[in-house]
């Protein structure tokens, strides 16, 4: 048991889940709260491997592989970042999770449901999660107006079936947020759902 909230942000690429989830820690910070930001794949050992990947192509390793290398990513942040920060009773405001394993790497053949399973043997379950929802054809358009490339992590039918993953995520911690909207809307949105867990957690 810790005394702090932890907030995930998920959605496929291009969703503008980043943006927001700085946005949410500034005013986080704003209100006097301790923030700690991260981000996965981290930028450990383990998170830059991936970030090469990212990079280079998934090429020359199997899912099996890939899916290892997120897990080792995960336990090392959860060891090193996450529940040290928690502990503390800090706000930890993390730019994906588990939920972009089940979503990624069950569209790539693994039972989304088992890796939840698997990464809550091990990886404390956020407060939150904000689930940004974009139709996979429009986010794509905003990430290619905005980067030189796409990774093998951004093709249409695969983030098709990453979308799909997400939209079948059940829980009362994970609250969807229309993403294609104006950023102004999204943002007031976001503080609603951070809002309400907040106040539950004075009282
Ligand atoms: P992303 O947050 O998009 O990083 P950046 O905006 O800095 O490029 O994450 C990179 C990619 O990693 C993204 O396409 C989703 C993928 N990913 C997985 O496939 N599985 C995971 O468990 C995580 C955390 C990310």
């Amino acid at each position: 048991m810790h005394n702090g909230i932890f907030i995930a942000g998920e959605g496929i690429d291009g969703a503008g889940k980043s943006t927001h989830m700085k946005l949410l820690a500034d005013r986080l910070e704003q209100k006097g709260h301790e923030v700690v930001r991260l981000r996965e794949p981290t930028d450990g050992g383990w998170g830059q491997k991936i970030r090469k990947l990212l990079v280079e192509g998934r090429g020359g390793i199997s899912p099996e592989t890939e899916l290892e290398w997120f897990i080792n990513d995960r336990r090392e942040d959860v060891e090193q970042n996450i529940r040290p920060a928690l502990e503390r009773g800090a706000v930890v405001v993390i730019d994906r999770y588990y939920y972009s394993t089940a979503a990624y790497q069950g569209a790539l053949g693994f039972d989304p449901g088992t890796i939840i399973r698997d990464n809550e043997l091990f990886a404390p379950r956020p407060d939150l999660v904000l689930l940004f929802c974009i139709d996979p054809e429009e986010g794509l358009k905003r990430i290619s107006s905005s980067r030189d490339g796409f990774s093998s992590f951004e093709k249409l039918d695969y983030l098709k079936r990453v979308q799909a993953n997400f939209d079948s995520f059940k829980g009362s911690h994970i609250q969807r947020i229309n993403a294609d909207r104006p950023k102004e809307a999204v943002a007031e949105d976001v503080l609603l759902k951070v809002s309400g867990l907040i106040e539950q957690r004075s009282c």
